[in-house]
């Protein structure tokens, strides 16, 4: 095997680890304030903008790419939902956001879109993506000069000195484990189930999102524009999609998402895959000069559609902090793990709240069942339960104690 070609010494004001939706925007919303970023990639491009994840941004994720410029296609093809569906015991009912909590929204617009409209704004605006680099390292993060070391597509070992790193690279990535063990503390939970998921060509059968809790499992009807629908089933973890044909998957989406008097429409089938679930937390959520943001720190089971949501949420208070530290000022700084943790937990709660209610868990008995069935029944028909989860799914802002409820 042939080793990296010669090395290269460069400088940035700050190395970012991965060009997911973290990434990216931080890149751009570092650009706007006139910071320099170097930001290295795994992947291709191509599969980067292919990648089939999350579909629904909060309110504030909208508000805040509008603010970022990101408009544009996200005006135009974003699908704006006042409400979901909760469906259980043979009845659908409607959960109006709108009504609820004083006008917030969500919008249908998928991750792929958001990965799409960032790499080309960056790319318009002159910026370096390195996609496809290989053995990507951080080094010195507790200096006020941290390194950033990769090896580019053409084979070329680059060493990049910073002035900060942001970990925004994905559960899987190399930032967090370069915090060493000792001062990390890990929260955890593996949920008995998994998500399989389609996309399919097919105009969507619902206005609005239907969550469907069934005695054989969760289903989640979703949609993508006016002729893509997305849909998901609630698996035992580790199913391999080759046992679930397209017809076996449509069979048992009618079955838990049937209703007398509604019709499930049925398209080909453009992706198929299982999702796992689990909660994760990592604290601190910076190390140092190393940052971390988005699924680097924090995983959330999909159910409540709040991971990227988090993510956008971190990197817009990353970037305000960042710009403060290179300014002089290590306030915000100094303040990003403990404030952006207050929303990851909030968000955690309240994934880990949908999904316990709605999933069946594997040798679960009538007791949990009609727990479950109650717990629909409340936030269906009372309206502080209803007003909870509508504000919780739209997203807000927490509030501290003190800092006023009015
Ligand atoms: P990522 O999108 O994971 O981006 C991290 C990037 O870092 C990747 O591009 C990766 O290739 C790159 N990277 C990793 N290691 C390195 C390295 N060593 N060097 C350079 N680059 C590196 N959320 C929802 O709300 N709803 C959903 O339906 C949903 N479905 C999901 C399905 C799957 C399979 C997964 C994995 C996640 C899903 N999520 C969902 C979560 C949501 O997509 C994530 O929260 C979101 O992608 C987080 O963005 P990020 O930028 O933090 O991380
Ligand atoms: C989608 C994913 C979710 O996890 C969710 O709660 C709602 C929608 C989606 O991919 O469209």
């Amino acid at each position: 095997m042939r080793g990296p070609r010669t090395g290269r010494t460069e400088r940035t004001q700050v190395g970012i680890v991965g060009a997911g939706p973290a990434g990216l925007l931080l890149s751009h919303l570092l650009a706007l304030r006139g910071i320099d970023s170097v930001l290295v990639e795994l992947r291709s491009r191509a599969y980067c903008e292919a990648r089939q994840r999350a579909g629904v941004l909060e309110q504030g994720s909208v508000d805040l790419l509008r603010a970022a410029g990101l408009t544009g296609r996200l005006d135009t093809e974003g699908l704006e939902h006042g409400g979901i569906y909760l469906q259980f015991g043979g009845e659908r009912q409607h959960v109006d956001f709108r009504e609820l909590t004083g006008g917030r929204t969500v919008t249908v617009y998928a991750q792929t879109e958001v990965v799409k409209d960032l790499i080309a704004a960056r790319l318009a605006a002159g910026a370096a993506i390195e996609f496809e680099v290989t053995d990507t390292e951080v080094a010195d993060l507790e200096t006020d000069r941290p390194v950033l070391r990769y090896t580019s597509a053409d084979g070329v070992r680059h060493e990049v000195t910073c002035d900060a790193i942001a970990g925004c690279d994905g559960f899987h990535g190399i930032c967090r484990p370069a915090i060493p063990a000792a001062l990390r503390t890990v929260r955890e939970r593996e949920y008995p189930y998994a998500w399989l998921g389609i996309l399919a060509r097919v105009a969507p059968s619902t206005d609005e999102l239907i969550y469907a809790h069934h005695p054989r499992g969760f289903a989640l009807h979703s949609l993508r524009s006016p002729q893509v629908s997305r849909l998901y089933l609630q698996v035992p973890p580790g199913t391999d999609v080759a046992g679930w044909p397209d017809d076996k998957v449509w069979a048992e989406l009618q079955l838990r998402l049937g209703l007398p008097g509604w019709d499930l429409k049925e398209g080909p089938v453009l992706e198929k895959s299982v999702t796992p679930m689990r909660s994760f937390v990592s604290e601190p959520m910076r190390h140092g000069r190393l940052f971390l943001a988005g699924d680097s720190a924090h995983i959330v089971p999909p159910t409540g559609a709040k991971g990227l949501n988090l993510a956008l949420a971190d990197v817009a208070m990353l970037a305000d902090a960042l710009g403060g530290l290179l300014a002089g000022r290590a306030d915000l700084a100094d303040a990003y793990s403990a404030t952006c943790l207050e929303r990851v937990w909030r968000s955690t709660h309240f994934s880990w709240w949908m999904t316990t209610m709605l999933h069946a868990s594997p040798g679960a008995d009538e007791m949990e069942a009609q727990l479950q069935l109650s717990q629909l029944r409340y936030v269906t028909s009372s309206r502080a339960a209803a007003t909870s989860l509508a504000e919780n799914y739209t997203g807000y802002p927490p509030l501290r104690a003190g800092a006023g409820l009015g």
